[in-house]
């Protein structure tokens, strides 16, 4: 069983449902999980933690409000996350050239953090795909031997 932070970056409450989707399949595999809808880098564990990243992108390219305070405090952090892994879920429009580039950024900064990947970005495009929910928890499940 492994300690699962999720950290949610939306700004019309769609990617919370997404997040919240996981958080049940991750549940149900016996983790433990806590969402964090307003992230604040001082209360996330970050010793032996996976983290989830759910996150949607707004503007041209840039992280939704809630969770701009967090990418900027982690960016000029020295934080160490080399005892945790993360995973990413991008949220977003294929009609934006900078479709999902909050989740290809924030997948990046972390990495600067030494924490490991472990499996590469999901994209959830809004335009095509009918049901996120169940495409975000067909891919925990798909990884589930991963998540440990
Ligand atoms: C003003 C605005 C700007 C957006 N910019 C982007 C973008 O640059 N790239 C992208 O992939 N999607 C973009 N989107 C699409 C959103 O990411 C998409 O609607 C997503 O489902 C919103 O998730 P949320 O409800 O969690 O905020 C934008 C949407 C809006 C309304």
């Amino acid at each position: 069983m492994a300690s699962i932070q999720i950290i949610v970056g939306s700004m019309l409450g769609g990617t919370e449902y997404v997040a919240e989707a996981c958080e049940q399949t991750l549940n149900d595999l016996g983790h433990q999980t806590t969402l964090h809808f307003q992230p604040q880098l001082a209360q996330i564990p970050t010793e032996k933690q996976i983290w989830l990243i759910c996150t949607s992108t707004h503007g041209a390219g840039d992280y939704p409000d809630n969770i701009k305070h967090f990418v900027d405090d982690l960016t000029h952090s020295d934080q160490d996350l080399s005892t945790s892994k993360f995973l990413v879920i991008g949220v977003g429009d294929s009609s934006y050239d900078t479709f999902c580039l909050a989740a290809k950024n924030i997948e990046k900064l972390i990495e600067t953090k030494s924490c490991k990947k472990i499996i590469s970005l999901l994209t959830l495009d809004m335009q095509q795909d009918i049901d996120p929910e169940d495409l975000a928890q067909q891919w925990i499940l798909k990884h589930q031997d991963l998540l440990y």
